[in-house]
């Protein structure tokens, strides 16, 4: 069965079941603790925590997923793959356990001319959660299921969580015995290479805290209600189905091991270690093909870091096969094709895609480069320095500063007979994770330990925030941390983070960025705050630097925020909310918001839409906006039940975590919208907004970008003024400009033809004489020159064939040289008789090339080489002749 009908067949099964089918979330998840979606619950996590109510009582997906903690074990194991899909059934407070179990066991073993799986039922073998008898008991008395093929495991294997706090529950988890060959008996509790695990059955009834691993966590208390969530790897599936040994050679990855092995001619199957690296290079490349689809470009942190790892990964996996040249086009090529028909809008982004990949490869391709000649002296040094082990210093900075992997560095040290210093290596590689985490806890919260942040919060520290009508007021320190730690207290030049009883400060959140300001204590410490975040609901953390005097927990004051900022990032707030309602307008319901970005005097916004938005009707919405300015609508907003919101029609973002009481900003009778942020008082505050443009950000994704107010005005101030500039050098009126330019453009591509005609001519007329003045040595007839300095490489080999062509039928050799940029070069051709007589153009080019002082090569007919001593010219061509000369006397 085809990894695309088992998805069609979950989505059926459980849609004829009640479920609503969910598509598939994007990648990136919406969610701060994760940096991408490592499960099918992650889009329906508030559901879970009650944060949000769904909008049904059971869901079916098939959700992307990329995980990447087994990495290293990618290839080499059956089942590990950083990509894969997840099928899901989710129950938000309808059916639970026995629901949950029979429902699988119904899909699982239904035969697949009834539209079920087949799987052989008496193959199958269940675990349940130690603590768990009610599952144990489901399974057997209800399904019937043989005590013998049913185990019970303790939490480690049993019990899920997402790793972080949030939902979580005992599991249940059906394996299947894939036979013998796979490994000793004993099922799932001794093996699970050969009982491998298909589907995993979550009880998710209770809330987990901080804790230090899967077995190690604080359950916080039961959720609002019993919840089923549920995955099954397709790709796991697709092995057993398709009945191959692991799952890359199910049908859409197997395509692309034979891809890597066609472009490194490296058959699959030769040998375990090049089947490994095959492996890798398929799973990768999927990976970063998808990952690039949802708008991931590779970079240095977080998910972008993500990314490069494995694209770097891929290529060097192409490298060890022996693949020098670039193959990531090709690769890209039949990922889109493969995974296409799920995913259609790879094909749609398939230009974006294959620019940001081919893009990385060319980069590391360069860093290769650039790296083995500083690895290539260092090689050398330490041999000069009768050492055979490279220092860890200089695989640090091979890694550090040309992104340099250590793997190669080892495998390329052993080639030149050199060990490396690992513990070194890893030794600097630690201090500087070191730094690097110091460095994230000073910057924002993202993923850094929020226990500090969770004790002020339970010792009565949430935050009151006066922000929406006011911008200063008076406040006292309730919590205090210096460089990520709690402290009673923080002196001058200390980075602090604050936190307020009350703020006037607007914490990052909803596409708003944080407001910066002061925060003055009557001890006179003033501290001056840069960024506010919510690292825990309720509780805003002012970040900044003790500019004067000392900062003490209980210590009271003043705070107030830098309102011309705060005013701006407000235009820009209620802007958004204008261009959503206008491009909703336009486009249609698709045209929801996908994300934004609020700062001052510009943001952005992101929103859905299969294709791109035309020029036209870009400009209409702009129009649009800015005649709603003028009307001078008052912005408003008033809390309301969701149900109240949502009957008054107010546009809210999937995923977005509202409990019950929400805040509508409206702004007069053209925007309704759930909203936290700040905004003007009326239309006419913003004066004007200037639409800089439409992208892609990924699969379905459109951004547009936007200026307002003064930098809107600066902005058109600064064009008009290059139009300005632009007449006068043209002599025509604006509107005449583009016509004008098209004009120039197309005489100076007429110039430029005719430049490159006299240019040929001059070629052509030089091979007349050169022709004429060929020798005959031997029997071989041979010319031999010498052409202008600067005569390109192309234009030399239309002179060599031309000459050739000149000379007919007997034996011939042309040879030519010509000084370009400083450097010899040769191209060198023999036509058919010469060739009989041994004359072949690749060798005589490689004696040239030599004297030369370089390199060269080609066909037997014609070849081209180049060295670096333009002064050896002379001492080449006799190197010719005497090559001609001697096959002639042979
Ligand atoms: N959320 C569960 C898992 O990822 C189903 O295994």
């Amino acid at each position: 069965m085809k990894s695309a009908e088992i998805r069609r067949r979950w989505l059926r099964f459980f849609e004829e079941r009640g479920h609503t089918p969910v598509p598939s979330a994007s990648l990136i998840a919406d969610d701060p603790t994760l940096l991408l979606v490592p499960a099918g619950m992650v889009p329906f996590k508030p559901y879970f925590l009650g944060e949000a109510t769904p909008p049904y009582a059971r869901a079916a997906s098939v959700q992307k997923c990329v995980r990447t903690p087994d990495i290293e074990e990618v290839g080499k194991t059956t089942r590990h793959g950083t990509f894969f899909q997840m099928c899901g059934n989710f129950s938000f407070g309808d059916y639970f356990k026995e629901g949950a179990i029979k429902l699988a066991w119904e899909l699982m073993t239904t035969p697949q001319e009834d539209g079920g799986y087949g799987l052989d039922p008496e193959r199958v073998w269940v675990t349940v959660y130690e603590q768990d008898p009610e599952a144990e008991r489901i399974w057997r008395d209800v399904v019937g299921f043989p005590a013998e093929r049913l185990q019970r495991l303790g939490m480690e294997e049993n019990y899920w969580s997402m790793g972080v706090p949030g939902p979580c529950g005992p599991c249940s988890e059906i394996n299947y015995d894939r036979g013998p060959e796979f490994g000793p008996e004993g099922g799932p509790a001794v093996n699970d290479e050969r009982y491998v695990e298909l589907w995993n059955l979550v009880f998710m009834e209770y809330a987990r805290g901080e804790g230090t691993s899967k077995t190690d966590f604080e359950i916080l208390g039961e959720l609002p209600s019993q919840n089923i969530d549920t995955g099954l790897g397709l790709e796991r599936l697709a092995m057993v189905l398709q009945g191959v040994p692991n799952m890359y050679e199910i049908d859409t990855t197997r395509a692309l091991i034979d891809k890597a092995g066609e472009l490194s001619g490296v058959a699959y199957g030769a040998a375990e270690g090049s089947d490994v690296s095959l492996r890798v290079v398929a799973d990768h490349i999927r990976t970063a093909v998808m990952l690039i689809g949802d708008g991931v470009t590779p970079g240095n942190e977080g998910r972008g870091y993500v990314l490069r790892r494995i694209m770097r990964r891929a290529i060097r996996n192409m490298r060890i096969l022996g693949s020098t040249g670039p193959t990531v086009g090709a690769l890209t090529d039949t990922v889109i094709r493969v995974m296409s028909p799920q995913y259609p809008e790879l094909e749609t982004d398939r230009g974006r895609i294959e620019a940001v990949a081919l893009a990385e490869e060319a980069a590391f391709l360069k860093t290769l480069r650039a790296g083995t000649n500083i690895l290539d002296t260092a090689v050398s040094e330490t041999k000069s320095g009768g050492s055979t082990v490279l220092a860890g210093d200089k695989a640090f900075l091979l890694h550090d500063t040309w992104g340099f992997p250590i793997d190669l560095t080892l495998e390329m040290a052993a080639e030149q007979g050199l060990s490396v210093d690992e513990p070194g290596f890893r030794r600097l590689m630690k201090e500087q994770r070191e730094r690097a985490k110091a460095d994230a806890r000073s910057k924002k919260t993202g993923h850094a330990d929020l226990s500090a942040y969770r004790e002020i919060a339970d010792r009565g520290g949430a935050t009151t925030f006066t922000g929406y009508a006011g911008t200063e007021n008076e406040t006292s320190v309730v919590g205090l941390l210096v460089d990520g730690v709690a402290s009673p207290a923080a002196r001058e030049g200390d980075e602090v983070e604050v936190v307020l009883d009350r703020t006037p400060f607007y914490a990052e959140g909803g596409g708003q960025l944080a407001d910066t300001g002061r925060i003055k204590l009557d001890s006179g410490a003033v501290v001056e705050v840069r960024d506010v975040q919510q690292p825990v609901p309720g509780v805003s953390v002012h970040k900044g630097v003790v500019q004067v005097g000392e900062v003490t927990v209980g210590a009271a004051g003043y705070a107030r925020i830098d309102v011309a900022r705060r005013r701006s990032i407000a235009r820009a707030h209620s802007a958004t909310h204008l261009t959503h309602q206008a491009l909703r307008d336009a486009l249609g319901p698709t045209a929801a918001q996908a994300g934004s970005e609020n700062a001052p005097g510009r943001f952005r916004f992101d929103f859905g839409s299969p294709t791109a938005v035309p020029g036209t009707v870009l400009t209409d919405v702009e129009q649009r906006i800015n005649e709603v300015l003028g009307r001078e609508l008052d912005v408003s907003a008033e809390y309301m039940g969701i149900d109240e919101a949502k009957k008054q029609g107010a546009l809210a973002e999937f995923g977005e975590k509202y409990g019950d009481t929400v805040r509508v900003v409206t702004i007069g009778d053209f925007s309704k919208e759930l909203c936290g942020g700040t905004h003007v008082r009326n239309t006419a505050q913003l004066g004007l907004v200037k639409l800089l443009g439409e992208s892609s950000i990924g699969s379905g994704v459109r951004r547009v970008e936007a200026l307002v107010g003064m930098d809107a005005y600066e902005f058109l101030a600064r064009e008009h003024t290059v139009v300005s500039q632009l007449t006068e050098l043209l002599k025509g009126r604006p509107e005449e400009l583009p016509e004008r330019v098209s004009g120039m453009l197309g005489k100076l591509k007429e110039a430029e033809k005719e430049i490159e005609r006299f240019r040929s001519e001059k070629v052509l007329q030089a091979a007349a004489g050169i022709a004429a003045g060929a020798r005959d040595v031997r029997g071989v007839s041979l010319a031999v020159a010498r052409v202008p300095d600067g005569t390109a490489a192309d234009d030399l080999r239309t002179l060599v064939l031309d000459v050739r062509q000149r000379l007919g039928g007997q034996a011939a050799v042309v040879a030519l040289f010509a000084v370009v940029n400083g450097r010899p070069l040769t191209v060198i051709a023999t036509n058919d008789a010469a060739r009989e007589q041994g004359l072949r153009a690749g060798d005589l080019v490689r004696a040239a090339a030599k004297t030369l002082g370089g390199g060269g090569g080609g066909k037997p007919d014609i070849a081209q080489g180049g060295g670096q001593n333009p002064e050896a010219v002379d001492d080449a061509i006799a190197a010719v002749e005497r090559l001609v000369a001697e096959s002639g006397a042979a």
